[in-house]
């Protein structure tokens, strides 16, 4: 029997229902709608599509939200200079500055400028310390939005073993941290489990992969996880997003469907979660700053 699909776009669809209908109880009760600036420099294709989607989702629950598009050419300065403009707006709780960034730009000296109030990527490094120390003020948003896909498919994390192919900061380091935790009244994501963190220079990869309950794919690179790693019965969650030939898919190889007990797909799976996961900071922002 194929595996059963990890409905990202259901979930999320759910999850923005509920987002929404908070956000309309506080401005109903006078309050500010939670604000997101989304900085865009330069052109590329992808990161346009993602901003746009962003936006979109946004405005489609009811925050106020604003995209501010800057030419590949700005200089550092310039951006810095948007960014402690934003940090200072009060109708601004949420600062997402797209990544990659052009290359003379310092990205480290960008996520470093971001008010770590306002910080809903969960990038600066007082977040990912905070993170780190089991004591989060935002959940990443891909992590968090992995976590959630599987809570709310009835998959528990508590006990098991969970592979993670990969070690970005984006996604899979704070994946790692937050799926070793216990869970807090304070860092209720947290998942309670064994956790491996596994990469391209893994050796054994093969054997790594199969003893995993669950199995995270976040390498980056197409069908990097085929059907003889995977446990039968096993939850694949793919979190690639690779552009092959001008179409998208994961780092799973198709035919993993046929082993897996789960699957996620590409599109449809974590990356309308990861959005969505972006409302929910952004609300959680205007939550911490206005109370
Ligand atoms: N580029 C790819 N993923 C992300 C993300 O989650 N946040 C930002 N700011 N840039 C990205």
């Amino acid at each position: 029997m194929p595996a059963q699909r990890l409905d990202g776009k259901a979930v999320a669809a759910t999850m923005r229902l509920e987002i929404a209908s908070r956000v309309a109880e506080r401005t109903l009760a006078g309050k500010r709608a939670p604000g997101l600036a989304a900085v865009l420099v330069g052109e590329d294709p992808a990161s346009q599509q993602y901003v746009k989607n962003k936006h979109k989702a946004c405005q489609d629950a009811g925050l106020a939200t604003a995209v501010h598009r800057l030419p590949a050419t700005t200089s550092q300065a310039e951006l810095l200079s948007l960014v402690a403009q934003l940090n200072a707006d009060p109708s601004v709780h949420g600062i997402l500055v797209q990544l990659p960034l052009p290359k003379h730009i310092e990205e480290a000296a960008v996520i470093r400028a971001v008010s770590p109030a306002k910080d809903v990527d969960c990038f600066h490094p007082e977040n990912v310390g905070l993170l780190a120390a089991g004591h989060p003020r935002f959940y990443p948003c891909t992590p968090h939005g992995v976590l959630q896909l599987l809570r709310r498919n009835g998959i528990a994390t508590a006990g098991k073993h969970v592979v993670v192919v990969g070690r970005s900061n984006i996604v899979g380091k704070p994946l790692a941290l937050m799926l070793m935790q216990k869970p807090t009244a304070t860092n209720p994501a947290a998942g309670d489990a064994t956790v491996t963190v596994a990469h391209t220079r893994t050796q054994n990869l093969t054997e790594v992969c199969q003893l995993a309950d669950i199995l995270i794919a976040a390498a980056g690179v197409p069908a990097i996880i085929t059907p003889e790693m995977v446990k039968p019965g096993a939850a694949v969650v793919d979190v690639g997003t690779n552009n092959v030939a001008g179409k998208w898919c994961g780092d799973m190889h198709e035919s993993v469907w046929s082993v897996a007990g789960w699957v996620s797909p590409v599109p449809g799976g974590v990356g309308p979660m990861t959005i969505t996961m972006l409302l929910y900071n952004t609300l959680e922002a205007a939550k911490q700053i206005d109370g």
